[in-house]
């Protein structure tokens, strides 16, 4: 076990766990968006950074990735911490408005503008769905492919996957595929969009949805018209 001390307050942790596991364990709260419980930490988003050290000392770390020590000292929501997890999340905001997951962070947040150019990209490049299709179906059929501007996720040679099992788990866990925001109703009106998310995957993939097939394969969407439905 080492001794840590996480804003103010002194804690025992095993020397495997991560920052972020050690303040969740103490009911300190973190914010995270490619972290998810069961999946190996990514590191990508660094919406989980916490300052570590003291004075000039100090640095900021991402607390999903950065492991305890003895002695360290840690202040999860310091100035300088809650100003780089806002602009993050404007960046986020930025590549993908619509995503309710993301809304939901700006509005936590406070963040009301976006000072970056809006681009409504279909990824964000978390990578849960890389690491879920792997680690937890055990299928290894999406990667990240390309570099820079090129970077997506697709299956080897952007053909139709043999390894897919369709079970939809990439799309679960998306924070841009599910749950879109159509937009805002008048006050008090209950719009229901985020009852019904539609598969954006459909279009960027005419022939394939999120993928892994034939669009509709994995049945996590509803493709059948209502005035079709039995
Ligand atoms: S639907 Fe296919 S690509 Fe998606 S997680 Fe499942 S096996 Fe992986
Ligand atoms: S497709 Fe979705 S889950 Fe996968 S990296 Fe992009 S935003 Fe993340
Ligand atoms: S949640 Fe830690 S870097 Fe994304």
């Amino acid at each position: 076990m080492v001794t840590l001390r996480i804003d103010g307050l002194d804690v025992r942790a095993e020397e495997w766990w991560t920052i972020l596991e050690t303040a969740r364990f103490y009911g300190l709260e973190i914010p995270t968006f490619c972290y998810r419980e069961g999946l190996s930490p990514w590191g990508g988003c660094r919406l989980c950074i916490v300052e570590i050290g003291e004075g000039t000392n100090s640095r900021m770390v991402t607390s999903c990735t950065y492991p305890v020590t003895e002695g360290l000292i840690v202040r999860t929501n310091s100035k300088r911490g809650i100003e780089a997890r806002k602009v993050l999340v404007e960046l986020l905001l930025a590549s993908c408005p619509s995503s309710k997951t993301i809304q939901d962070l700006a509005s936590r947040f406070g963040v009301q503008k976006v000072r970056f150019k809006v681009e409504d990209e279909p990824c964000v490049y978390c990578g849960l769905c890389v690491r879920i299709c792997a680690e937890q179906m055990g299928a290894k059929a999406i990667g990240f492919v390309n570099r820079g501007g090129d970077l997506k996720i697709t299956t080897p040679f952007d053909r139709k996957s043999e390894e897919c099992l369709r079970c939809g788990a990439c799309m679960y866990v998306c924070p841009a595929c599910q749950l879109r925001c159509q937009g805002t109703e008048a006050p008090g009106v209950v719009c229901g969009s985020c009852l019904c998310p539609q598969p954006t995957c459909l279009d960027s993939y005419p022939d394939l949805m999120c993928y892994m097939g034939a669009a509709g394969d994995c049945g996590t969407c509803v493709t059948e018209k209502p005035e079709q439905a039995k």
